[in-house]
């Protein structure tokens, strides 16, 4: 299937991520030109990999959670491209640890980066989507967005290993919670705001799972990066204009809605 994306251009925060880099390789494949945006560690080798393809792509330092960095990335974005078609808010952190022993500091960089970020790099395209009248959102949720660490029975409130990451639930909670009211929102100016949820997937985040706990997930396994970008690649396509709203799993049986 054609998914019409050749010649498009992509916003991809947190590119030199594990699910980021998976991002980068399939939208290239389907002809997608690439702003990528990374935290600490520069994404070269990445860059040359895809120009190699003939894609356009360009990469830039990205502080997701700070506003001024953010306002740069795009305005580089589209000063490249003279649009932006999709935007895909994937940078995150994981943070463990029950609330009680959660810093105020910590809390709020949280928030921040797997939130914060969202409404900022969002809010910076739209008003380009909008003069456009086309746009496609998609935000990387969570599985414990929904289940908060009901879906991780591993987590034993009575051993060593502490139930918590409050933290990062509710920032991603936020962020399923903001993908449906700015799907609602943006409905008439023909933007798409969508969110993928995916459950454990090996990357830094989530390196491996020990036996017992694969045994606990349906599908017996971890997820692999590119299990999620399939998806974001789907609902970033023009093909994709009747799906909004939506919260997709991609959590290998681990919750069913
Ligand atoms: N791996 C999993 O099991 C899993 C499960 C559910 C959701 N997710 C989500 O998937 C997304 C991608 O994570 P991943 O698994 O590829 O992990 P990863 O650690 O490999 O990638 C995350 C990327 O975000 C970047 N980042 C961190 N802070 C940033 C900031 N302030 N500004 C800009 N970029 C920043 C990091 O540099 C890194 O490249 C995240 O939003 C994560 O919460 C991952």
């Amino acid at each position: 299937m054609d998914l019409n994306l050749r010649g498009t251009c992509a916003l991809i925060t947190g590119a030199a991520g594990g699910i980021g880099q998976a991002l980068a390789r399939d939208f290239a494949r389907e002809g997608v030109n690439l702003s990528l945006g990374y935290h600490s560690k520069p994404c070269s080798t990445l860059v040359a990999e895809i120009e190699q393809t003939g894609i356009r792509v360009m990469s830039h330092q990205l502080d997701v959670s700070q506003a001024e960095s953010v306002e740069s990335f795009v305005e580089a974005g589209h000063a490249e491209f003279g649009r932006i078609d999709i935007l895909v808010n994937n940078a995150g952190i994981g943070f463990p640890g029950p609330t009680d022993e959660i810093d105020e500091q910590d809390w709020d960089h949280v928030l921040a980066v797997n939130l914060k970020s969202v409404f900022l790099m969002s809010k910076a395209v739209i008003k380009y989507m909008k003069q456009q009248n086309y746009g496609r959102i998609i935000n990387i949720g969570s599985v414990v967005a929904k289940t908060s660490t009901n879906a991780q029975p591993w987590l034993d409130p009575h051993s060593s290993k502490k139930v918590g990451g409050g933290a990062y639930a509710a920032s991603k909670a936020g962020v399923h919670a903001l993908t449906k009211t700015m799907a609602k929102e943006l409905v008439i100016h023909n933007i798409t705001v969508n969110c993928v949820a995916p459950g454990p997937v090996r990357t830094n985040m989530v390196p491996s799972l020990p036996e017992p706990i694969k045994k606990q997930l349906p599908v017996g396994r971890i997820g692999l990066p590119e299990e999620v970008s399939a998806f974001v690649i789907l609902l970033a396509s023009p093909r994709a204009a009747f799906v909004t709203g939506e919260i997709i799993d991609v959590n290998g049986g681990l919750w069913m809605d």
